[in-house]
C-alpha cells in the first residue's frame, strides 16, 4: 500500500483527517507552509495516534519544489488536498491571493499527480458552492451558482478543474462539500486554532466564554426563517474526518461509479445560531455574553444538506449531535486557555 498526501494537514480538517487516516492503518505524508497552522500539531497527531506522520514545510505554488518532493517520495499514490486559503471575507478583499494560492496549488498537484500515475484525489470542497439555495434541504444535484466571493469561486473553480481532469486522465476523484464544521477531537489534544479574531460562530462563542471577547454579536434576526436567524447544517469535525477515510477506501477498492463524484458532508439537521448559542449554554453551564446587531454582508439565509447520498453511497453518516460539538468545542478552547 502507498502513502497518502495530505496536504494541509496541520490544519483543522487536515489534522483530524490524518489521526483517522493513520488509525485507519494508513501511512501519511504531510505538506504544510503552516500559514495558517502551527507544527505543534504534529505533536498531537503523535499523541494520538502513536505515529508522528513525515512532514515537509513548503508553499505547493512552489512546482520545483514539489517536483522535488515527489522524488523524495516516489510511493505516494493518493492525495488528499485541503490546503487553500480559506477566509471568506479576505478573500472579498484580496481576490488574487485567493485565486493564485488556491488554483496554482491545485494545478500544480494535478500536474505531478497525472505524470506519477497518481489514481487516488480527495477534493476538500463546501457548501459555499450552492450559494442561496433556492430549495431545501440542497442534494449534490443541487445546481450551483455564481459565488458570493472569490474563496467561493476558488471551490467551483476547482470542481470544474477536477472534473475535467478526471475525464480525460487515469485519475479518480471525490469531491466533499463541507457544510459547516466544528469542535475538536476527543483527546482535546488537537482542534481548531483560528488566528486573530475568529470569523466563525463556534470559535467566537467558545472565546466570547472564555473571556477572550467581550461579547458576541449575533448578525440578523429578521431572516426569514422559523425563528428570524440564520441556519446552517453544523457537522462534528470527528465525522468528517472519518468520511474522508471512507471516500478514499471508495477510490483505492475501485467502488467509485463516475471518475469525478461529489458528496454532501452535513448532518442533514439545520441549526439556527440562536439554538446553537442556547445548545451551547445548556451544554457547558456556561451563560453567554451576546447581542444582535445587524445582518452581515454575504450571508446566506439557509442551508443545510439532504445526508442521504453519502449514506447510501459511502455508507457514512455523522454520528453526533450539536451538544457533542459544543462541548468539545468548549473543552478544546478551555484546554488551550488554561481555563480549569
Ligand atoms: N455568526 C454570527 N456571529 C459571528 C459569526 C457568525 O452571528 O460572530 C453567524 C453567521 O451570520 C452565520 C452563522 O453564524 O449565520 C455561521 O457563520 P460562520 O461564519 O461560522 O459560517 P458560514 O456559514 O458563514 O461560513 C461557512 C464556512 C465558509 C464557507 C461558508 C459558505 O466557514 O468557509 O460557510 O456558506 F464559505
Amino acid at each position: 500500500m502507498g502513502k497518502i498526501l495530505v496536504t494541509g494537514g496541520t490544519g483543522y480538517i487536515g489534522s483530524h483527517t490524518t489521526v483517522e487516516l493513520i488509525q485507519a492503518g494508513f501511512k501519511v505524508v504531510i505538506v504544510d507552509n503552516l500559514f495558517n497552522s502551527v507544527i505543534e500539531t504534529l505533536d498531537g497527531i503523535k499523541e494520538i495516534t502513536g505515529v508522528k506522520p513525515d512532514f515537509e514545510k513548503f508553499d505547493l505554488c512552489d512546482y520545483d519544489r514539489l517536483k522535488e518532493f515527489f522524488k523524495k517520495y516516489p510511493d505516494i499514490d493518493s492525495i488528499v488536498h485541503f490546503a487553500a486559503h480559506k477566509a471568506v471575507g479576505e478573500s472579498v478583499r484580496d481576490p488574487l491571493k485567493y485565486y493564485h494560492n488556491n488554483l496554482v496549488s491545485l494545478i500544480n498537484l494535478l500536474k505531478i499527480a497525472t505524470k506519477k500515475n497518481i489514481k487516488n484525489f480527495v477534493f476538500s470542497s463546501s457548501c459555499t458552492v450552492y450559494g442561496e439555495p433556492e430549495e431545501l434541504p440542497v442534494t449534490e444535484e443541487t445546481p450551483t451558482k455564481g459565488q458570493a466571493s472569490p474563496y467561493g469561486n476558488t471551490k467551483s473553480i476547482s470542481e470544474e478543474i477536477l472534473r475535467d481532469v478526471a475525464k480525460t486522465h487515469d485519475i479518480n476523484v471525490i469531491s466533499l462539500r463541507y457544510f459547516n464544521p466544528v469542535g475538536a477531537h476527543d483527546s482535546i489534544l488537537i482542534g481548531e486554532l483560528p488566528l486573530g479574531k475568529p470569523e466563525n460562530l463556534v470559535p467566537y462563542i467558545t472565546q466570547t466564554a472564555a473571556g477572550i471577547r467581550k461579547e458576541l454579536k449575533i448578525f440578523g434576526n429578521d431572516y426569514d426563517t422559523p425563528d428570524g436567524y440564520n441556519i446552517r447544517d453544523y457537522i462534528h469535525i470527528v465525522d468528517l474526518a472519518k468520511a474522508h477515510v471512507v471516500a478514499l477506501k471508495r477510490l483505492l477498492e475501485k467502488k467509485n461509479k463516475l471518475e469525478f463524484e461529489i458528496y454532501n458532508l452535513g448532518t442533514g439537521k439545520g441549526s439556527s445560531t440562536m439554538e446553537v448559542v442556547k445548545t451551547f449554554e445548556k451544554a457547558t453551564g456556561q451563560k453567554l455574553n451576546y447581542r444582535i446587531v445587524g445582518r452581515r454582508p454575504g450571508d446566506v439565509v439557509a442551508v443545510y444538506t439532504d445526508a442521504s447520498l453519502a449514506e447510501e453511497e459511502l455508507g457514512w453518516k455523522a454520528q453526533r449531535t450539536l451538544e457533542d460539538m459544543l462541548k468539545s468545542a468548549w473543552e478544546w478552547e478551555k484546554k488551550y486557555r488554561n481555563i480549569q
